[in-house]
Order: C-alpha cells, then sequence, then structure tokens
C-alpha cells in the first residue's frame, strides 16, 4: 500500500488531485489550516508522521500581484518550503512531485520553451517558483518538478475562466488583454498527467517537466472561446462585445510574460501521448461546472 502526501488539498489543481491520488494508496490531503509551508519545522513533522512513499506538493503562494509586496512570505512558501520537502523526501527514500510556474521565463522567445531553456521570471512570484525549483534540484531526491501555464479548474477560489463567465453575466462589454499567449490548462488533465508521472519517476528521469494543455491562443481569444462554449451550454450570459486591448492598457503591478508557450515533448514522450487540445479541455471543465450548477 502507497502511502501519499497530498499538500494543499483546497487550491484549484489540489481539489483534482484528492480524486485522482485517492485511488493510488492511503491518502493523507493537508490544506493550510495543517500544514504552513511557511513554518519549515511543520513541514519536516508532518512528513515524519505520515512517512508517505509520495508527495505531490500542489499548495504555493500564488497571489503574483500581491507578492509584489508580500516578497518574504512568497519566497517562505516558494521557495524555502520546496526545498524542505525535497531533503525530507529523501531521507525517507520518498518520491516528490512539485508544480511549478511558465512564470520562471521572461516570454520574450517567440517559440516554446524547452525545460533547458534561460530563465529570467519578470516578478517576484517568478523568483520566488524559481528558487523553490532550484532548492529542490539542489537535493539527491527523486524528484519532479512540472511547470504548467494558465491553470484553471472547477474548484478552488478563481481562475480566468470562472472570472469570465461571473463577469460575462454581469456586463455587455469586456476589455480583454490580446497581446499576451500561451496555453490554458485544465486542473483534470494536469492532475491526470502528475499521477501517471508519479508512477514513472525514478531517479535516472528526476528533473523539470513542462505539462499544460496543447494549443496556443491569447487571453482575449480564450475570453471569446469561454462564452462561445458557455452559451451552448446554457450559462446565463449579458455579454455581447469582447473588446481586444494590449497589456499597456491593462497596467498590473507584477509584470507577465508576454509569452508563455511550453514545448510539451518531454512529458508527452514519457505520457505516451500529446495532452488534449486546450479548447477541448475547456468544454469538459463547462460541462463539468454547468452540471455542478
Ligand atoms: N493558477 C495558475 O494559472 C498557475 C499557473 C502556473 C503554475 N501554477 C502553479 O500550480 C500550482 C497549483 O496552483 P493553483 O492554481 O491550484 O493554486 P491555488 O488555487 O491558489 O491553490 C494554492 C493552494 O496553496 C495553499 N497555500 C497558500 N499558502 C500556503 C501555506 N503557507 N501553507 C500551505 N498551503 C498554502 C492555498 O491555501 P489558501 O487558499 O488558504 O491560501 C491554496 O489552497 C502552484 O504551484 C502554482 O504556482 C499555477
Amino acid at each position: 500500500m502507497r502511502h501519499i502526501l497530498l499538500i494543499g488539498k483546497d487550491g484549484q489543481l489540489g481539489q483534482e488531485l484528492q480524486q485522482v491520488l485517492a485511488p493510488l494508496g492511503e491518502i493523507k490531503s493537508v490544506g493550510r489550516d495543517s500544514l504552513d509551508l511557511a513554518n519549515p519545522e511543520a513541514i519536516a513533522k508532518m512528513v515524519a508522521e505520515v512517512k508517505p512513499d509520495l508527495i505531490v506538493n500542489a499548495a504555493a503562494y500564488t497571489a503574483v500581484d500581491k507578492a509584489e509586496t508580500e516578497q518574504d512570505l512568497a519566497q517562505a512558501i516558494n521557495g524555502i518550503a520546496p526545498g524542505i520537502l525535497a531533503k525530507q523526501a529523501q531521507e525517507i527514500g520518498a518520491t516528490l512531485i512539485h508544480v511549478s510556474t511558465d512564470y520562471v521565463f521572461d516570454g520574450s522567445q517567440s517559440h516554446p520553451y524547452l525545460e533547458t531553456d534561460p530563465t529570467q521570471p519578470l516578478g517576484v512570484y517568478g523568483q520566488s517558483k524559481l528558487a523553490g525549483e532550484q532548492a529542490i534540484l539542489s537535493t539527491q531526491a527523486n524528484a519532479a518538478i512540472v511547470r504548467t501555464a494558465w491553470v484553471y479548474g472547477v474548484g478552488g477560489k478563481g481562475n480566468f475562466v470562472k472570472t469570465m463567465l461571473r463577469l460575462g453575466a454581469e456586463r455587455e462589454e469586456l476589455r480583454v488583454v490580446c497581446d499576451q499567449v500561451g496555453s490554458p490548462t485544465w486542473t483534470g488533465d494536469l492532475a491526470e498527467a502528475i499521477v501517471q508521472l508519479s508512477q514513472q519517476i525514478n531517479p535516472e528521469i528526476a528533473g523539470i517537466y513542462h505539462y499544460t494543455n496543447s494549443g496556443v491562443t491569447s487571453w482575449y481569444d480564450l475570453a471569446i472561446a469561454i462564452f462561445e462554449e458557455a452559451k451552448q451550454l446554457g450559462f446565463p450570459l449579458k455579454i455581447q462585445r469582447v473588446v481586444p486591448i494590449s497589456t499597456a492598457e491593462y497596467p498590473t503591478p507584477a509584470r507577465r510574460p508576454a509569452y508563455s508557450v511550453l514545448n510539451t515533448q518531454k512529458i508527452s514522450a514519457i505520457l505516451g501521448s500529446y495532452p488534449p487540445h486546450w479548447r477541448q479541455s475547456l468544454r469538459k471543465m463547462l460541462s463539468k461546472l454547468a452540471k455542478k450548477g
């Protein structure tokens, strides 16, 4: 029987992971209330208590803009905690799967980023996530770091898809950024990929992997797709027009990469197939959301 420790059970990815990891063994799922990643002693204590074979870390400080003024907290959770987890995993021979981000790149490239491409975060969140990757890689743990991007799911506090549905129900017109492109990624697919990877990862193939849904789009085009699909599914919508705007017209405290596309060839070779196209997965997620009501 495998013992699994899932950290970050209440996040949008964590909720999905709880379901797909459960059949693999005995799972201990913890949220911030029972394990605060900003507290190094608590991490060591939890790992010693659970003695897992597999640790999956879906928790993170994800408030990209707020991180600009909460640097120490972002660094503690995203930069330091993953290294402590990796050390603990190494000590007891456990496998660690950790989730990271496209924000480790500056987005100046114009072809999909490889795992080996140089990193250059644009803000505090990206810097803290990169520090977490480096802390894990500095240990000898059997660990996989899965970088993903533009994540959305049915659960959790919020994401772009749910925000568009809420605003589209209230307003006739929305202005959405059209000069940032990436690959929207459904937590359902990402969680399945993590489960498959967790069963295959070994010290020879430990390291960084890129996983997103296939295809490339802008936030503007994603908004259009959300409304098209949602209309067909009968979501209540007032929206009449989506207006494309530039990033310069929508300033935020943290800069975002303009080009966030990740090359998924490496993980696809291990999983045996490329990730589903983002539009197909968006449809699936919206159907689930519609059924949930
Ligand atoms: N969302 C995206 O677009 C995106 C893109 C690329 C990569 N990622 C990465 O994907 C992973 C999953 O993200 P997500 O979208 O599922 O994020 P999320 O919905 O914001 O969930 C993150 C979870 O981490 C928890 N957490 C925050 N601080 C904590 C602490 N000190 N101790 C323990 N738990 C803490 C949060 O708890 P509270 O709710 O109590 O704060 C929340 O449940 C993260 O590693 C993130 O960096 C996300």
